[in-house]
């Protein structure tokens, strides 16, 4: 059990949960995008450890792109999503995209990232999300491969946090609100 701030948090995912499960993520992209010249848009900042393990897996040899998308205020969705760092247009361009998310949540965030990835005409999107809290998304999104499918409980760790803390937990951790 950990604490981050003033909240309390018991284990969810272990680190070798995560780490299979990662390593079939890999070898299903791979067979999707085999001899392909993939572009990873790795959504900061939440993605960035599942990212670095996914593209090894994968063995996909492809460049990186890294994105920044800001919507979230502790654990309440603020509802509006602003484009901080923007995707380099000339390594989207009639590329293969794989779109690399720690979480899809409500949905609000990819609802509003994909339209402006669209605009700088990939040839190809395929978007992976480590975790999908079906229960809690208010919008569609064309999600193509999940990791796990979660309650909608707030989790941390992983890449992911509560208010700044917690992205460097190796396994991914569960809100607690029995303290
Ligand atoms: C979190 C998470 C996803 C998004 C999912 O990012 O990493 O990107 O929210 O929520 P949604 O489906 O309800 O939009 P956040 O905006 O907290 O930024 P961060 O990745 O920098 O933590
Ligand atoms: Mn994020
Ligand atoms: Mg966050």
């Amino acid at each position: 059990r950990i604490q981050l701030h003033e909240l309390h948090f018991r284990p969810f995912l272990s680190a070798e949960e995560l780490e299979s499960r990662v390593r079939e993520l890999g070898e299903e992209l791979s067979r999707r995008l085999y001899g392909g010249d993939p572009c990873f848009v790795v959504m900061l900042k939440g993605a960035f450890v599942f990212a670095a393990d996914l593209l090894r897996a994968s063995g996909l040899h492809g460049e990186v792109c890294f994105v920044r998308t800001s919507s979230y205020s502790g654990t309440r969705s603020e509802g509006q999503v602003k484009l901080l760092i923007p995707p380099e247009a000339e390594l989207i361009r009639g590329k293969d995209i794989v779109l690399v998310e720690d979480i899809i949540d409500s949905g609000l965030t990819m609802q509003a990232f994909l339209p402006m990835l669209r605009e700088l005409q990939p040839r190809s999107i395929t978007l992976v999300t480590l975790l999908h809290k079906p229960e809690a998304q208010q919008v569609p999104v064309p999600v193509d491969l999940v990791g796990f499918t979660i309650p909608s409980k707030f989790v941390v760790g992983y890449g992911l946090d509560y208010d700044g803390l917690g992205r460097n937990l190796p396994a991914i951790y569960q809100l607690d609100e029995s303290y």
